[in-house]
């Protein structure tokens, strides 16, 4: 039997394969799909701060003549998700049906608020804390330095307070990643997601109204993270957890090659059913088997870049070829 098992986040995983925040892991039924499907781990629907300030504001507001209408709306969206003390209650139900790892997910937008709830977080049990730090820059007074920096300061926040490993999931857009890649872990990030796919503005023509743009990821989209893992996992002292796209055994081998350390799924677990988990564990083992691995741990970074005499130049040299058509 070949040995899937990998480190991720200080924790012991069966698997390679988390199952991301997403519906699936906000109830403990499809949670325990997850874990007998193989699943390594699994990330809990994220708890946003809106969600948090919404149910604060209905214990302390006695009247509901104070609410806008709009604010009214607004509140009947947020019931339909978990509120805090429900998330706390998922954590603790999650942890005694499941023997793998679970992992909560905040998004947060501000830091010292935040560090409150990820200590309430760190008492029911959870094995780690997914900080979803996901913010559309929209402002041109603000520049791409203060709002690194504002990311650094909430995860050295929670982590001055939080006795729970951390890891940050982070989108692709950075002038430089390896630098807040770099900031991240001296802030105490232990594993970077990489990456979160933003929610996809669209437009319908026929109400002319913004709409949500397809919400599920493809296979081509994994790209973006196979280049970023393949360069940051030889040089940075961080678990790397590789994220979007990935929809096959095919793909985890590929991130796994490059030197991550787990990679999430979520849209092929839409798309096919939770039990797709065991297909690509299934053809994960039978390549290990085809190449002679007997466990994950024997090819895991054996393509990262810092593995490639001079990647730089490799990688160029790639780019010509493809341009100019010369093989
Ligand atoms: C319906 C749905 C809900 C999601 N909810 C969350 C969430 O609460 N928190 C989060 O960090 N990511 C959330 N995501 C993003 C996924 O965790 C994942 O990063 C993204 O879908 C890319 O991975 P994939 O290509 O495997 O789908 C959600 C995705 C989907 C499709």
């Amino acid at each position: 039997m070949a040995d899937l098992t990998v480190h991720y986040l200080g924790k012991k995983l069966p698997s390679p394969i988390i199952v991301s925040s997403s519906s699936i892991t906000r109830n403990v039924e499809s949670i325990k799909k997850c874990a007998d499907s193989g699943a390594g781990a699994v990330v809990l629907k994220s708890l946003f701060e809106e969600q948090v300030e919404a149910e604060l504001d209905h214990d302390r507001s006695a009247s509901p003549d104070s609410f806008h209408p709009e604010t009214e709306d607004y509140f009947r969206q947020m019931g339909k998700h978990l509120g805090p003390a429900d998330y706390l209650k998922l954590i603790e139900k999650a942890k005694k049906s499941v023997s793998i790892p679970i992992f909560a997910s905040l998004n947060c937008t501000s830091s010292a608020w935040w560090t409150t709830y990820a200590k309430q977080i760190a008492t029911s049990g959870a094995d780690g804390i997914e900080l979803n730090i996901a913010r559309m820059p929209r402002s041109r007074k603000e520049d791409g330095e203060s709002i690194e920096k504002r990311m650094v300061q909430i995860v050295a926040g929670v982590q001055a307070e939080v006795p729970l490993p951390l890891a940050v999931k982070i989108g692709p857009y950075f002038t430089s990643l390896p630098r807040i890649a770099a900031e991240l872990k001296k802030a105490g990030a232990e594993a970077l997601v990489l990456f979160n796919r933003f929610y996809q503005l669209d437009i319908d023509i026929d109400s002319m109204r913004l709409a949500p743009g397809y919400q599920f990821s493809s296979p081509s989209e994994m790209y973006t993270s196979l280049r970023w893992i393949s360069i940051l996992s030889g040089s940075i002292e961080c678990d790397l957890s590789a994220s979007t796209g990935i929809h096959d055994g095919k793909a985890v081998i590929k991130h796994l090659l490059a030197g991550a350390a787990s990679a999430q799924v979520c849209s092929v677990l839409y798309r096919k059913g939770i039990g797709e988990i065991r297909t690509m564990l299934r053809d994960i083992e039978n390549w290990m088997r085809a190449h002679n691995f007997s466990s994950v741990a024997e090819f895991r970074g054996k393509l990262s870049q810092a593995e490639s005499a001079d990647p730089e130049s490799y990688e160029r040299l790639q780019y010509i070829k493809a341009l100019t058509g010369i093989n």
